[in-house]
């Protein structure tokens, strides 16, 4: 296989079962991810998003945006439906052809994946005469399962009426490539130009796992990015440096990414050009996010099938064309789970008694850090102390989240937010109150997460200094 580093050392790769057994723990105990209907014994391969999920993927969203939209001239928005009408994935190939190997063992009944199957996967084990014996799975015939969760519109009762058959979209794309000619008229755009979208996508994989890695509902964030067939392979190039950087800034360092140039025969029969972006996750080297020329196919295809015209058309150059796509998509849900794994670190630190403790800390950058600010008054009976934190968190709180905190010792509410990634701590103290003289008056502690430093700061200088830290 051609693959390539991106900036991952040579050491030898190995999987690390322990800390992705510590990193699930971690996301149920502090309100990160749970499991979907946990309450029921679960749903498999769907997950709900704690307070401070919801606050991380909200951070790593609202960047993805501002990076790729916002700040650029060339990429444009949109939020499609999540039903998909029916013609609209017949055009794609996803009704034809959008399915995996699946096979079953006919004694236990157990479904695989049939490019997927890990040895230690196929064992059934019977229960006979109270006794349970472990056997080998005996696997029927492959046959394609289709990935797409089908859903009836309306209130037709006809099973065959195809406007009462939708479709849960198995991806952001195919919206993208559909409104394509009303984004272009509406937005003005000149090629090169993207557009953009984040959203929700459903896919009824046959063994979801590795936690959120692969869910049957998850979000992606996906971008087409429109050009002539002359700048395709640049583009492509280009695409994969700016989502490399893109990794970098919010936290994932080229030495935990692997790119994949996939190999002729691997990729999708339209596209001379794929790379993919994998993490070492700690249950493996596995793909992040695809950077794909996929040629004209999609626009081709829907011109095709909705017999209109949707064609480019170029004044300059006086060149009617349907453009060729590079197309940058990252699982919404993949990138947080990489976040957290990246962030998640150990460290034996000796306590002023002398004990070794250990510290878990989530090191998250702070742009990505669900609480950018912990606020604590030294005593909570002390009532000066807590009027005045709870002013500093009225007046933080316009601007970033933060969470207040009274409860136990200020050492212990330390490391309640070293284990979710909080990057400062403001701690109010005697100090502030005057009782050291007034050099110190009207200052808070600072205490940075990763360094454990702490620093004297003025409280009329805490806003924009935070600002500026957390940008
Ligand atoms: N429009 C192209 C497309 O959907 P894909 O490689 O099938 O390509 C793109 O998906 C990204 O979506 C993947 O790189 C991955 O990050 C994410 N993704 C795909 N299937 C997923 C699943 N079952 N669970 C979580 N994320 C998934």
């Amino acid at each position: 296989m051609v693959s390539f580093l991106a900036g991952m050392n040579n050491t030898k790769f190995t999987t690390d079962p322990q800390k992705m057994e510590e990193i699930v723990s971690l996301c149920k105990r502090r309100g990160f991810i749970f499991q979907s209907a946990d309450l029921y014994g679960g749903l498999n391969g769907c997950w709900d998003y704690g307070p401070l999920g919801a606050e991380l993927k909200r951070n790593l969203k609202d960047y993805w945006w501002r990076k790729m939209v916002q700040e650029r001239e060339d990429i444009v928005g949109m939020d499609g439906s999540i039903l998909n009408h029916q013609a609209v994935l017949t055009a794609s190939g996803h009704v034809g052809g959008f399915s995996d190997p699946m096979v079953d063992c006919k004694i236990c009944k157990k479904r695989y994946r049939a490019d997927q199957i890990e040895p230690e996967d196929l064992i059934c084990s019977e229960k006979k005469q109270g006794k349970k014996e472990e056997r080998l799975c005996e696997l029927t015939e492959e046959k394609d399962f289709n990935l797409m969760f089908k859903t009836k519109m309306g209130a037709s009762a006809d099973d065959n009426d195809p406007n009462a058959v939708a479709y849960l979209r198995p991806e952001t794309a195919q919206s993208i490539f559909s409104q394509f000619k009303n984004v272009l008229d509406s937005s003005r755009q000149k090629i090169p130009f993207g557009i953009a979208q984040i959203g929700k996508a459903f896919r009824n994989e046959i063994n979801p796992r590795n936690f959120t890695f692969r869910s049957r509902e998850f979000e992606q964030m996906e971008i087409e990015y429109f050009c002539h067939p002359d700048d395709a392979l640049a583009l492509c190039d280009e695409w994969l440096e700016t989502r490399l950087s893109f990794y970098e800034e919010i936290g994932i360092p080229r030495t935990q990414l692997h790119v994949l140039d996939v190999p002729d025969g691997e990729r999708a029969h339209y596209s001379a050009k794929t790379y993919d972006i994998e993490y070492a996750f700690p249950f493996g080297i596995q793909e992040l996010e695809g950077v794909a020329y996929r040629s004209n196919y999609d626009l081709t295809q829907h011109k095709t099938h909705s017999g209109k015209p949707i064609e480019y058309f170029d004044e300059q150059a006086g060149e009617r064309y349907l453009p060729h796509v590079i197309e940058p998509s990252a699982g919404c849900d993949r990138t947080i789970l990489a976040l957290i794994c990246e962030a998640y670190d150990q460290e034996e630190l000796t306590n002023d008694k002398g004990k070794v403790e250990t510290r878990t800390v989530l090191r998250f950058k702070p742009s990505m850090a669900p609480i950018k600010v912990g606020i604590f008054p030294l005593l909570k009976k002390n009532a000066e102390q807590v009027k005045i934190a709870k002013e500093i968190e009225r007046e933080l709180s316009a601007y970033m989240n933060v969470f207040y905190d009274e409860a136990g010792a200020v050492g212990r509410r330390y490391r309640r937010q070293d284990e979710v990634g909080t990057p400062y701590c403001l701690t109010i103290d005697f100090d502030t109150l005057g009782e050291s003289g007034d050099e110190l008056k009207n200052t808070v502690t600072l205490r940075h997460r990763d360094s454990m430093e702490q620093e004297r700061v003025a409280i009329d200088e805490l806003l924009p200094k935070l600002l500026k830290l957390i940008k």
